[in-house]
């Protein structure tokens, strides 16, 4: 966990060097001092294709996954056992489902309960080394309803999940943050050096968890993910993605309402991809900074959205444009800089390929 030492291969510009943190740091400086345009741009894809970083692993065998019956945290969980993690869960199953961990029930151990108890956090913390902490209400509508519910898990909740890992002497605590901490800042793309903006209770709640993480005293790492769409994301659920809910009304025929132009855009990232952020920032042994943008870089319209959802199903949909939502973000697309040169990470599935997937296989 303290050895600092990392092997770099390939690096940018053919370094080697056993000071990666030091190699990191200088990719950092140089790419800020740049201005931006072209050659920008140019050195962050020479930089992240050409560093083939090894990483070493650090020990980290039992991992705890808060919120592992939802969306993200059902498919971080398929991974870790992949790779031979014994795996807890704890989730209040308020917005997960069984049926998202039915296929490997034999395989974890599932504790029904809330963060907001401690001594359930407390048993689901023991013998734990590595927390990937996605249990939240992750919903900015139903934060606006009920500001102090949802803070009561979102914060409180995570501040006895940073508590828990202290007493349990847990290794690092890779956590969900949100690029709704930008908030409605025009700077595009967003970076993570940026000034926070919350500008919902949800928004708020996430930044909270960043300085209840920064103060926490356990090694963390945040991970502030852009627009997650992939299998298993809840269509139902009124909070849910704008993907899965298009998905849903354009298989059953139905039509779509799309607020504003259609121009609005978002980042949208697979969850496979997301899932390899969490778990290649989980087993890096160092770390020199603690909060990432996790997204692709590509700003998608609703229009492109709509248009790639009709090539894949190969149908035309019926789509009406209503007039703009107050406080709706018009663009958003993050900065992935940091986290593809800190640790070589880097999205591996298209939007295009993501909806095939989503269509076909989910
Ligand atoms: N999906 C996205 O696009 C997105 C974007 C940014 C951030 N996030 C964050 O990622 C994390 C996972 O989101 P998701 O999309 O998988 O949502 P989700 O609703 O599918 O998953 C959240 C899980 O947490 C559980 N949970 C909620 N309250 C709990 C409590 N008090 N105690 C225990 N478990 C509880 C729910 O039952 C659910 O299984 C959240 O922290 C969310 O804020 C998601």
């Amino acid at each position: 966990m303290h050895n600092k030492k990392a092997l770099v291969t390939g690096g940018a510009g053919g370094l080697e060097t056993h000071g990666f943190p030091t190699l990191a740091k200088l990719a950092a400086f140089l790419h800020a001092c740049l201005p931006a345009g072209r050659g920008k741009q140019m050195f962050s894809r020479r930089l992240s294709s050409r560093a083939s970083l090894v990483i070493m692993k650090n020990n980290l065998q039992k991992a705890l996954v808060t919120g592992g019956a939802g969306f993200i945290g059902s498919h971080l969980v398929d991974a870790l056992l992949a790779r031979g993690h014994d795996v807890v869960v704890l989730d209040d199953l308020s917005t997960g489902k069984l049926e998202n961990l039915s296929h490997v029930a034999n395989k974890i151990l599932f504790i029904q309960g809330s963060i907001t108890d401690k001594v359930a956090v407390a048993k689901a913390m023991e013998g734990v080394d590595v927390v990937f902490h996605q249990a939240a209400v992750a919903s900015v509508p139903k934060s606006i309803e009920d500001p102090e519910g949802t803070h009561a898990v979102n914060v409180i909740g995570t501040q006895n999940i940073f508590d828990a890992a202290k007493d349990a002497q847990v290794k690092r605590v890779v956590y969900a943050s949100s690029c709704a901490v930008y908030g409605n800042a025009p700077e595009l793309p967003k970076r993570e050096r940026m000034l926070k903006a919350p500008a919902s209770p949800y928004a708020e709640h996430k930044s909270q968890c960043e300085e209840i993480a920064a103060h926490s005293g356990v090694e963390s790492v945040g991970l502030r993910y852009f627009n997650v769409f992939g299998p298993r994301q809840d269509p139902s659920s009124p909070y849910s993605g704008v993907i899965s809910i298009f998905a849903k009304r354009l298989l059953e025929g139905e039509d779509i309402t799309i607020y504003g132009d259609g121009e609005t855009t978002r980042d949208f990232i697979f969850v496979s991809d997301v899932v390899a952020a969490n778990i290649i920032v989980a087993e890096a042994h160092a770390l020199i900074d603690h909060i990432f943008n996790v997204g692709t870089g590509i700003e998608t319209s609703l229009n492109r959205m709509v248009a790639v959802f009709e090539e894949a199903l190969g149908m035309k949909s019926h789509v009406f444009y209503e007039a703009a939502r107050a406080g709706d973000i018009q663009r958003s697309v993050a900065d992935i800089f940091r986290i593809q040169s800190e640790f070589g990470w880097s999205p591996t599935v298209s939007f295009k390929e993501g909806i095939e997937k989503l269509t076909h296989e989910g």
